[in-house]
């Protein structure tokens, strides 16, 4: 396996949300970077959406004037899938969350690039295990390199796969970090570990205003004005080590208060319906202030800039 240090060209696979940001990320820290999606507006306009993401990135001062334009003439673009991994060293697969698209996907790439080229998948869901089923060249080079999004402004990442080689996973973790991402390594568990998280919040979120036991911008402030204020610098056993004289004292004195959550108060939402929907995006539209969705957008990424200068500058 190739040194990360070595690594010149990266191929990305798929241009949408994930693929656009991961080919920035990559972009902006020296790397050629070829951009694969089939024939639609996406792959016509990718390098225009590149180009405003570089450019906020400027603006905020994550990178210097002429990066930018360094940047864009690192990229290029392709309808070809063959042409895109050409003489690449890691490929970053973001195709649509659907098994039998990326099963296809890696069968044909791992058919043409050399063994010693990874390729990672940006699943949220599916296992690598699965996707890689059908590769018959080397499927030990086969890894879930999962973003969270947009991965040019937000670092975490999980690195998995139970049947990737150590190797593998080492390199692209290394390679991650080379690149200012913060991977973890995971087992192959269905969500991974953010979604995991991230899904059990969700699913009270969704009880708590389907019950009516209080509104959506209730569960909004409860994050935004409480939890999420810690959370960007302490995760929960950070919280439950700073809530008690210890975590040892903590994990211990509110165990009977958890367990009974866990156990007896915690309701499973089993589903939601259209009204439902209906009901939250009516109640959730007030609290953008009147922006739209891009404003919207546009505003979370500028905090989220801001939070990762505030902790950069007090590691
Ligand atoms: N959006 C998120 O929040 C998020 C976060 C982390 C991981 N992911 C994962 O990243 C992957 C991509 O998600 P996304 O949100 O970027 O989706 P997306 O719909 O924005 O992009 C998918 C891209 O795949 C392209 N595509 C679909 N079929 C194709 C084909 N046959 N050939 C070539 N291109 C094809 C589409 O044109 C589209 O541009 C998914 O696996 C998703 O689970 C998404």
């Amino acid at each position: 396996m190739k040194n990360p240090d070595a690594f010149k060209k990266v191929a990305v696979i798929g241009c949408g949300f994930i693929g656009y940001s991961w080919g920035v990320v990559f972009a902006r820290n020296g790397l050629a970077v070829s951009m694969y999606n089939r024939k639609s507006k996406t792959l016509d306009t990718v390098k225009d959406r590149m180009k405003e993401a570089l450019e906020f990135l400027r603006d905020e001062g994550m990178i210097e004037a002429h990066a930018v334009r360094e940047s864009l003439d690192r990229i290029t673009v392709t309808h070809d899938p063959e042409e895109a991994v050409r003489d690449a060293d890691y490929i970053q697969e973001c195709l649509w969350e659907d098994l039998e698209l990326k099963r296809e996907m890696f069968e044909r790439l791992t058919a043409i690039v050399p063994a010693d080229v990874p390729i990672g998948s940006s699943c949220s869901g599916l296992r690598i295990t699965d996707i890689a089923s059908r590769v018959k060249h080397h499927p030990e080079r086969c890894i879930v390199a999962h973003p969270t999004n947009p991965p040019h402004l937000i670092p975490f990442m999980e690195i998995s796969g139970d049947n990737a080689s150590e190797e593998v996973k080492r390199t692209v973790y290394r390679f991650m970090e080379s690149l200012g991402q913060k991977p973890i390594l995971c087992k192959e568990v269905y969500g991974y570990v953010l979604n995991r998280i991230q899904l059990s919040l969700i699913q009270e979120a969704l009880y708590l205003v389907k019950e009516g036991i209080c509104n959506v911008e209730a569960v909004e402030r409860a994050l935004t004005d409480g939890l999420g204020l810690r959370w960007a610098f302490t995760g929960p056993y950070g919280v439950e080590e700073l809530n008690s004289a210890s975590l040892e004292e903590g994990l211990e004195k509110y165990k009977d208060y958890m367990i009974e959550f866990f156990m007896n108060q915690q309701k499973k939402l089993a589903d939601y319906d259209e009204a439902f929907i209906k009901k939250a995006a009516a109640e959730f539209k007030p609290l953008m202030n009147g922006k739209s969705h891009d404003e919207y957008l546009k505003w979370r990424d500028k905090m989220v800039i801001r939070t990762r200068m505030l902790k950069r500058n007090n590691p």
